[in-house]
């Protein structure tokens, strides 16, 4: 019996017709698909755009990721059509074969931002070889099972070229509804959800992405339970990085939204076991969130992006060390300088546990805040204070983080504004060199000094170059861990 030839789901004219329009207007791709079609047409085969380049196309947003998709021509016979076509006049600047499970020629041109894949369709006879020849019937059936083993419907559009009258012109086929999934902003799964999750565990935090990178898109109600029901088994087995990459995105377009969505979908526990989700905390999260919005604006610059990401799991670790150091001290008992009691081991292993790009920003800020939160157990703390944020380039975004904690965990704020101004007003009276200028032999405790004296600088104590002096010296003679000046110096 002949086989039935798959149901085209041919969209709209004016659709594909907009889609072509947008594709011309790149005169340098069009110039390659072009060329490309011919060729592959000469061999008997059917290309194909795919994936999200004709999804964005379709929706009218820019694009950048290139994916192409042949069927009908094996993939060796592939390799020899790309490599034949005149690569200088096309832009083409490399092509190479990749991939194990799934192979694909990569290929590098002057057009295209990012390299651009061109793959057989996926379907199960595919074993790296193909099916040739030239039989419209079959390579239509590839082509829907190709798009059927996709993530999403609104990833599962394709724009199919051909030549028509010496032209190459491009028809969007719709398989499975992405259209009107585009139409009704929605996620939803290639056929049954639980098995596109079940291919690749990664589309679960592809589909929170993807509907947190879209205004006002939904995650479809079936796509949803199964995601739901898939991510605390099959997470797990996702590379770190694949996953962080996802989140950061996710989190960069819509931190509040991934936050909700990742809560609801049980993954923030999964990700963050030290943030219950039965608690409080997850609010504040959500809270500081829109606090550092209103403050710095979307995107979120990605530094206080993950720090607040992970900030419930700072408080706790500094508390837990403030507690454990101060644990039979007498009362108005301070930190010495060296004591690491800011540094925080079990946030850095968390924030490396999610594999976080920038882990030292990331640590520093949350340190940063931890010192902020406890300024007043510091010893010079308008010295401390200036130092804090002398480390940073763009102060302003550790001032709306520590905001954001405060404001959110209803914690009294210190507004530092006006000691950042009165620092920036007066400068050091002293420095290094002055103390060894004055005999004090270099020593760990000069930084201990030269900050006591910044302190009585920023306070009023001291106004001038010759109090700053005598104020050195007289820490000196009264402090006995420190070393003497020598002898006739002063
Ligand atoms: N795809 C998939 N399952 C994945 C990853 C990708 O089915 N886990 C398919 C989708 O059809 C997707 C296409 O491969 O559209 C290309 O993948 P990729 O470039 O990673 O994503 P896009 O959807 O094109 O774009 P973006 O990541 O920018 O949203």
């Amino acid at each position: 019996m002949a086989a039935r030839r798959p149901r085209i789901v041919p969209a709209p004219e004016r659709i594909s017709g907009r889609v072509v329009r947008a594709l011309r207007r790149r005169k340098a791709l069009w110039r390659f698909l072009d060329e490309f079609c011919r060729a592959v047409e000469k061999r008997g085969g059917k290309p194909y755009l795919v994936g999200g380049f004709v999804r964005d196309l379709v929706e009218g947003h820019p694009v950048k990721d290139i994916d192409l998709m042949v069927a009908g021509v094996a993939f060796g016979e592939l390799g020899n059509l790309l490599r034949s076509l005149p690569a200088k006049p096309l832009g083409i600047r490399r092509v190479v074969p990749a991939g194990k499970a799934f192979p694909v020629y990569k290929l590098r041109a002057d057009w295209a931002e990012e390299e651009v894949d061109i793959a057989l369709a996926r379907t199960d006879h595919l074993t790296g070889g193909g099916r040739t020849g030239f039989d419209p019937c079959a390579m239509d059936r590839d082509a829907r099972e190709d798009a059927g083993r996709r993530d999403f419907t609104i990833n599962s559009l394709m724009l199919a070229l051909r030549t028509e009258r010496g032209r190459v012109t491009g028809a969007v086929v719709d398989y499975f509804g992405g259209l009107d999934d585009l139409r009704k902003r929605r996620i939803r799964g290639v056929g049954n959800p639980h098995d596109r999750f079940r291919e690749d565990p990664l589309r679960i935090l592809r589909a929170i992405r993807q509907k947190n990178e879209r205004r006002g898109y939904a995650i479809e109600r079936n796509t949803w339970a199964a995601l739901r029901r898939a991510a605390p088994e099959r997470l797990r087995g996702v590379p770190g990085e694949r996953v962080a990459a996802e989140l950061v995105r996710s989190l960069s377009s819509n931190p509040r939204g991934t936050v909700e969505d990742l809560r609801r979908a049980g993954i923030l526990r999964l990700m963050l076991p030290e943030v219950p989700s039965g608690s409080r905390r997850p609010d504040r999260l959500l809270r500081r969130y829109a606090l550092l919005e209103k403050s710095l604006g979307r995107p979120l610059p990605e530094t206080p992006l993950l720090a607040n990401l992970l900030a419930d799991v700072a408080l706790a670790e500094c508390a837990d060390r403030i507690r454990n150091a101060s644990r039979g001290k007498p009362p108005g008992w301070k930190p010495s300088k060296s004591d690491p009691l800011f540094r925080l081991p079990r946030t850095e292993a968390a924030a490396r546990r999610l594999h976080l790009p920038g882990v030292r920003p990331v640590l520093r800020m949350l340190e940063d805040l931890a010192r902020l939160l406890h300024i007043r157990l510091l010893k010079n703390p308008n010295a401390r204070i200036e130092a804090v944020f002398r480390r940073w380039k763009k102060p302003v975004h550790l001032v709306s983080f520590h905001e954001a904690v405060c404001s959110a965990g209803g914690i009294e704020t210190i507004d530092f504004r006006p000691i950042l101004k009165t620092a920036a007003r007066r400068p050091p009276l002293l420095s290094g060199q002055d103390l060894l200028r004055l005999g004090i032999p270099p020593s760990p405790w000069m930084d201990g000094i030269l900050e006591d004296v910044r302190e009585a600088t920023l306070t009023g104590a001291v106004d001038t170059r010759k109090e700053a002096t005598d104020l050195a010296l007289s820490i000196i003679r009264t402090t006995k861990a420190y070393p003497s000046p020598r002898k006739g110096v002063r």
